[in-house]
């Protein structure tokens, strides 16, 4: 299986007007599950859709398996995508739609057979080969187009949102499913995605991407805990992390109503963004950054609560098992192991330095 890389890779659209691409370096592991993820509008589609060759990029390399592949056809770079709308073929039957890739590239009659027999078998719609897409469930309609990717083998598979329909049960089942197949086949895939709790539960290997660009690449794990931009901070994570204003002067944090001051390892002096996540706060003193304020707010999530917590002019919110009551004094405390703190007009990481 081929691994695909962008090499300063630039994409406009309506003659340059629009850049949804700006210079993306970016190298996709060898049968790994990747996901791109981003808001809407970040360039996914488009850079999904450069791979595949279904667009040209303005400058820069698209290179699969080591070679530069700009100037080959969809068809001949042995890709399978799927999209977001399935893209079946109304009067064609199950079958049939399956088949088509193998029909194109004139397999004979009875690979095709066993091919699509095998696969439907795979992803339990063998039942339904007779029927035509509108008689399918829209979980079923899914399968049927990557069932229609995986009869092909292709080296790389791409797959734009493929989940976005399914209701939230059936999206559940589904993504433990495609992460099983495909580890199974140990395939390279390309999930497109704008899910953050998708992308870290599916994948080998994470991008972030925001307006065009690359934030970050890495392990799911290690893009949560060690986020290199406030975008991604912000991006990752089930409950939206805190960010609190302030500046650092002489090592010292101090927010800026100047409620919540204490010691950090920044050297750099300016104004910052401290970003704590909610569940690395406390409802207890145990940690040595204490918070001590009123609680305003609290939503019940089944077994844990997001308590929104004032303190001074700042609204924490802190994830907590416990039942708190509200309009009360609360005592909460994090450790200065868990505070990101974030350059106030770049959004960069800032990192402490031991000089
Ligand atoms: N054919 C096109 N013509 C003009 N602009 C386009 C075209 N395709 C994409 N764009 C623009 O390029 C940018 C990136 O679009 P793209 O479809 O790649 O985003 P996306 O990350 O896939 O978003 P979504 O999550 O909403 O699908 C957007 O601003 C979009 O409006
Ligand atoms: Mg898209």
């Amino acid at each position: 299986m081929a691994e695909v890389e962008l090499k300063n890779v630039i994409k406009s659209f309506m003659g340059g007007k629009i850049t949804a691409l700006q210079d993306i370096n970016l190298k996709i592991p060898n049968g790994m599950f990747t996901s791109i993820l981003g808001p809407s509008g970040c360039g996914k589609t488009t850079l999904l859709r450069l791979v595949a060759g279904l667009e040209k990029p303005d400058a820069g390399e698209v290179l699969i398996r080591d070679s530069v592949v700009n100037d080959v056809s969809p068809r001949e770079r042995n890709i399978a995508m799927v999209f977001q709308n399935y893209a079946l073929y109304p009067h064609k039957r199950v079958f049939e739609n399956m088949a088509i890739g193998l029909r194109l590239r004139g397999y004979p009659e009875h690979d095709i057979k066993k091919k699509v027999v095998g696969v439907a078998r795979m992803l339990k719609i063998e039942d339904f080969m007779e029927r035509y897409p509108k008689q399918l469930s829209g979980g079923q309609q899914q399968r049927v187009a990557l069932g229609r990717a995986l009869v092909r083998e292709p080296e790389v598979f791409l797959l734009d949102e493929p989940l976005s329909n399914l209701d939230a049960q059936v999206r559940e089942v589904t993504r433990t499913e495609l992460k099983r197949l495909f580890k199974d086949l140990q395939a390279t895939v390309i999930y497109v995605t704008h899910d953050q709790t998708e992308a870290m539960m599916m994948s080998d290997f994470v991008v972030v991407m925001n307006h065009g660009t690359v934030k970050q690449t890495g392990e799911p794990i290690s893009i949560y805990n060690d986020p290199d931009h406030r975008f991604v901070a912000e991006f990752l994570g089930t409950h939206r992390i805190n960010l609190l204003h302030g500046r650092i002067e002489q090592a010292k944090f101090i927010s800026d109503d100047g409620f919540i001051v204490f010691d950090t390892k920044i050297k750099t002096q300016g104004n910052v963004l401290a970003g704590i996540r909610p569940e690395h706060i406390l409802l207890s003193t145990h940690k040595e950054i204490p918070l001590k304020g009123i609680s305003v707010l609290i939503e019940t999530i089944g077994s844990t609560h997001l308590v929104s917590v004032r303190v001074g002019e700042n609204e924490f919110k802190i994830l907590t098992a416990e039942t708190p009551n509200l309009q009360k004094q609360i005592m909460a405390s994090f450790s200065l192991h868990d505070v990101y703190f974030f350059d106030d007009q770049s959004g960069r990481r800032l990192r402490p330095d031991f000089f």
